[in-house]
């Protein structure tokens, strides 16, 4: 079966497998067609893709010729259009809240796998792109905030005086919360952490932060790793502990989220009007809604002074390494399914196909997403 690479559309510059994956499925005996310049926005040439042996063609061809059709971001309407009945769809569709697509590919009778749903194994850890796009944007929050902020982040004793470090204040202690302390700290931050998961709390201190306890959270053990909706009383204690730290903050790095529902709202906009002005909000969970009460996603506004920027897709503006690790976790997660041995094979028996499975036979595979929507 022949796998297809198609070029994302509109802002994206990431692409889903770079030559060397490309390189690594013609091993496995796999023909991969690549359309042509998907590589552009993570600057890679067609020659690169066609030296690790791939074919190149326009989007059509890649799409009429491939079982498998591989994208970062959902097919557009007219990829959609000439895609046919049992072909395979890899990529990110976020189901949990778009359920128009899955309605959609479920119709059209198209098998297709989700990575952001994928379950939060270990064994799976090598395939969670979330996790590696989470990494990117902790990274690059920080790095974009040290860039906005109107001081420095480390301290500095010069001959001009002390300047105290930049204080910076972490919601959410996940892949970005934890990348996005790690950051601060090597530039030089002191740096405060706030999660519902009292389990990250050794980790928070691990890299150097320091964790701010808030009594009486939900931590749910069979919620996969991830956090729950807490309860009223837990928000207002924790809303009050924020705004006491948040005042006293240069940075806020908002990363909170619960998976399938609106991002935790934790900064109120009484408490961004008593920040100090020149201070700078980075809202990584603006997409599901942010977690701060004034987030616009994909603008930067400014409020008294303070700056507030809306972003969860830094990943695009870093499409090399985005692109990098996203191909290793799609090469991992199909080395599920194709082996030397038996070529290619879905071993439905497989707790992680099945969890990554959105749609096959015109039914819905994963249960979260089954839980939230009827065919
Ligand atoms: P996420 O993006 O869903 O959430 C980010 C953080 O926000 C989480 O730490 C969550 O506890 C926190 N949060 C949610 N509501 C909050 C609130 N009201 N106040 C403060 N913080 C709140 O999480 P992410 O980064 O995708 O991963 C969460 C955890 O899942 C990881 O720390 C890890 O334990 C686990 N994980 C497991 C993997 C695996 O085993 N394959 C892969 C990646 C993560």
């Amino acid at each position: 079966m022949n796998i297809g690479l198609i070029k994302e559309s509109g802002m994206e510059r990431r692409v889903a497998l770079l030559p060397e994956v490309v390189a690594a499925l013609v091993t496995l005996k796999v023909p991969v067609m690549v359309e042509k310049g998907a590589g552009e926005g993570s600057f890679v040439s067609d020659e690169a893709y066609m030296a690790a042996g791939a074919s190149i063609h326009p989007k059509k061809e890649v799409i009429s010729g491939s079982g498998m059709i591989i994208k970062i971001n959902p097919p557009t309407d007219e990829e959609f259009g000439w895609m046919t009945p049992q072909q395979i769809f890899l990529g990110v569709l976020n189901p949990l809240s778009d359920h128009e697509i899955v309605k959609k590919i479920a119709a059209a009778d198209i098998t297709a796998f989700s990575l952001d749903i994928i379950p939060r194994t270990s064994r799976a850890q090598a395939m969670d792109i979330l996790s590696s796009m989470a990494t990117v944007n902790g990274y690059k929050a920080v790095l974009t905030a040290a860039n906005t902020l109107p001081k420095f982040f480390p301290m500095f004793m010069t001959a001009a005086g002390t300047i105290t470090p930049a204080k910076v204040l972490i919601l959410g202690a996940g892949v970005a919360g934890l990348q996005a302390l790690a950051t601060s700290r090597k530039l030089g931050a002191v740096v405060e952490v706030f999660d519902v998961r009292a389990a990250v709390k050794e980790e928070v201190t691990g890299l150097g932060g320091k964790f701010i306890d808030v009594e009486g959270a939900t931590d749910e053990k069979s919620a996969g790793g991830y956090a729950v909706e807490q309860t009223e009383e837990f928000k207002n204690r924790q809303a009050q502990a924020i705004h006491e730290h948040a005042v006293k903050s240069d940075v806020i790095i908002c990363t909170a989220q619960i998976p399938g529902k609106r991002a935790p709202l934790l900064l109120k906009k009484e408490t961004v009007a008593g920040m100090k002005p020149g201070s700078v909000i980075i809202d990584i969970a603006a997409s599901s809604g942010g977690n701060c009460e004034l987030t616009k996603d994909r603008e930067t506004i400014a409020v008294h002074g303070i700056t507030i920027i809306g972003n969860s897709f830094f990943a695009i503006d870093m499409p090399q390494d985005a692109s990098k690790m996203f191909g290793k976790n799609v090469l991992n997660f199909l080395k599920l399914m194709i082996t030397p041995a038996e070529g290619f094979r879905i071993n439905w028996e497989d707790d992680i196909i099945k969890g990554t499975c959105v749609t096959h036979n015109k039914e819905i595979m994963n249960d979260r997403v089954k839980a939230l929507i009827q065919l």
